[in-house]
């Protein structure tokens, strides 16, 4: 799936990526639209997982809150172009990209390229671990994301603090050198809220006050990424290069006599 989306100079793109399905991805960019939409800040939502459960989301989403604009990029079209059917409002300044799992190298390269924020939830356990380590490889070398340039946050998500679980994916990102930029609880807020349309940021805050807290540091990052201009680095055409295999211990190279 081709993915340029015709967008506008101040157009600010936030995509959130994670190879494994289950790791929060849906849960994160419709709280990202319905935090930014809170802000009165015009928002579209893109779904690109023909799961479609952000469009669902945005379905159940009461007309008397703010808008989401929301974009249906997992089907395509018989009778519109796919740049008409990808199309962002002029008015629109935000846009959060939901994807699907498993994303192929070419599509990295489509998704992040001039994106201000790329965001990556994974969960404490081992298998969600590993296979964030090799997107975060993936997203370096084929997509370039240089690390130097700080788009890229990891957000531990479903946590429960003083877990073995928590301490062991805390300790692998801190030896990855992945920047975590948010630590998300383990709660059903998340889960009554998007039944409801909404996010934690539009529920009652005196029901979400714990979870709200743990949003700031997120939202801090993310203001100052929106914040910074693009370079040449964000909107590069990178070669593409073969695939890195999986993270794995460094060992020590066996020299022969
Ligand atoms: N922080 C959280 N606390 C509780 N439940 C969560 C949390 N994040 C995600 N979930 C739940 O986990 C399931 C998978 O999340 P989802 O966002 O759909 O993942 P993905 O889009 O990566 O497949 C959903 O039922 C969602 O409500
Ligand atoms: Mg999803």
């Amino acid at each position: 799936m081709m993915l340029n989306v015709p967008g506008h100079r101040e157009l600010r793109k936030i995509v959130v990526l994670n190879p494994k399905g289950g790791s929060g991805k849906t849960t994160l960019a419709i709280n990202l639209a319905g935090y930014l939409a809170s802000r009165q800040r015009p928002v579209a939502l893109m779904d690109c997982d023909p799961q479609g459960s952000s469009t669902r989301w945005l379905e159940k989403r009461p007309s008397h809150y703010p808008a989401i604009h929301g974009i249906v990029a997992y089907t395509t079209s018989m009778v519109t172009t796919r740049s008409w059917q990808l199309r962002v409002p002029h008015d629109i300044r935000y846009l959060v990209i939901d994807t699907p799992a498993a994303v192929p190298a070419q599509e990295l390269v489509d998704f992040t390229r001039g994106a201000h924020a790329i965001l990556v939830p994974v969960l404490p356990s081992n298998i969600d671990v590993h296979a964030v380590s090799r997107l975060v490889a993936h997203l370096l070398l084929t997509a370039k994301v240089s690390r130097r340039m700080g788009r890229l946050g990891v957000i531990a998500n479903r946590v429960r603090e003083n877990t073995l679980a928590y301490r062991k994916l805390m300790l692998f990102l801190d030896c990855l050198s992945i920047p975590v930029v948010g630590v998300l609880r383990d709660s059903q807020n998340y889960v009554r809220s998007a039944e409801e349309g909404l996010s934690i940021h539009e529920m009652v805050p005196s029901r979400v006050t714990k979870d709200l807290t743990r949003w700031q540091p997120l939202i801090g990052w993310l203001e100052q990424k929106l914040e910074t201009s693009l370079t040449a680095r964000d909107l590069h055409h990178p070669i593409l290069q073969p695939l890195p295999g999986p993270v794995v211990p460094f060992r020590k190279a066996r020299i022969k006599p």
